[in-house]
């Protein structure tokens, strides 16, 4: 498929061990020159504010679909992405047996065996499958994590080489929470859309190409506090939907030069603002800077459904000529946007940095 082939080219990644195998091996294999490749000297010069009551907003569904409440959460709702760029979703709609399946999917995926898991390893020049993005050099720190990534929608996105077929349910249960994760981005950008005041036919083609993305994060009890599981980022997507898998805390956003952790609720769905959203937005919802650290004893997993532009397109600041607003962003060129991210290691959000016309 055209769309297909494109994503399979946009970038490539140097193949790294398997995090999983490496820490679940003995101290024989697990050696400081092992884990040199991990650890990072300069990770607790910043600070990680815990329990001063910052805690990332909460936004109900349920009282956005409803005429009595949708005026006051919808401007919950815009606070939440001006100032945080992340909310969790209450009541988001997604049934409860689709969650339960596709968290126990990704569960079982991961502890497989590898020889199993290697039969979905990423070939080179694709980032879907079993590996890991973002490695460009054979020196730079790696992040101490596997992920699993594959095009969700539209249907005519996927490549079904990539879709496992362990656990036997795993391609079904795939399969409905793509769908459903998708619908409910439509109903959300479409809120999102309305406290932007913009017009709802630029919106449909922004969000319509799903991938989801599965990661598995190792317990590290050697130094737990000197590696990371995902190296800080904006995501390079239009709207991200994480859902927390288990219960392990560790993914932090950064507010305010700290680092502030996120607590997984099981009840939500977690929503935040991509860097397609902050240019379409003209900056006014930022797309934030998150990353992932690790646990000394517990796994932790996740899945992230990016929502991103048809890769042949183009976004651009939605601002009307009337209003005089000064632009802050240049058109970019999506698929341009995609290669340039893709194919170099996460550095904050350095990747938005070519889409500025003026500095803010
Ligand atoms: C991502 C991401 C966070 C997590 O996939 O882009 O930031 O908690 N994931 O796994
Ligand atoms: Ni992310």
């Amino acid at each position: 498929m055209a769309s297909e082939s494109r994503m399979a080219h946009i970038a490539t990644t140097i193949p790294v061990r398997n995090v999983q195998a490496l820490a679940a091996s003995g101290p024989e294999e697990l050696t400081a020159e092992a884990l040199e490749r991990y650890i990072r000297p300069d990770i607790d010069q910043e600070a990680v504010l815990v329990g001063q009551g910052d805690e990332v907003p909460v936004i109900d569904l349920g009282r956005l679909l409803s005429k009595e409440s949708v005026e006051e959460e919808a401007s919950k709702l815009k606070f939440a992405c001006e100032e945080w760029g992340f909310f969790q979703l209450l009541n988001h709609g997604v049934p409860e047996d689709i969650i339960v399946n596709i968290k126990r999917d990704i569960r079982e995926f991961f502890q497989l065996p590898l020889e199993v898991k290697n039969a979905y390893a990423q070939r080179p020049g694709d980032l879907q499958g079993y590996g890991q993005a973002y490695v460009v050099s054979n020196d730079q720190k790696l992040d101490w994590a596997d992920m699993f990534a594959i095009m969700t929608q539209p249907p005519e996105a996927r490549n079904m080489r990539h879709w496992p077929t362990q656990p036997r349910t795993f391609r079904k249960s795939i399969e409905e929470y793509s769908f459903e994760v998708g619908k409910l981005a439509h109903s959300i950008v479409t809120f999102i859309g309305n406290t932007l005041k913009i017009d709802p036919g630029l919106l449909s083609d922004i969000y319509a190409v799903q991938a989801l993305r599965m990661n598995y994060y190792p317990p590290c009890n050697s130094m737990p506090e000197k590696v990371l599981g995902f190296s800080p980022h904006s995501d390079g997507s239009f709207l991200t939907i994480l859902l927390q898998i288990n219960s392990v805390e560790g993914l932090q956003i950064r507010r305010h030069g700290a680092w502030i952790p996120v607590k997984p609720r099981p009840d939500t769905l977690l929503v935040n603002v991509g860097d397609f959203l902050e240019i379409l937005s003209n900056g006014k919802y930022k797309s934030i800077e998150h990353r992932v650290t690790i646990n000394a004893h517990c796994e932790r997993l996740s899945v992230s459904a990016f929502h991103n532009p048809k890769f042949d397109g183009v976004v651009s600041p939605a601002v009307s000529a009337a209003t005089h607003q000064k632009v802050f962003y240049k058109t970019v060129n999506v698929n341009e946007y995609f290669k340039h991210h893709m194919s170099n290691k996460l550095d904050g959000k350095r990747a938005l940095d070519h889409a500025k016309a003026f500095q803010i």
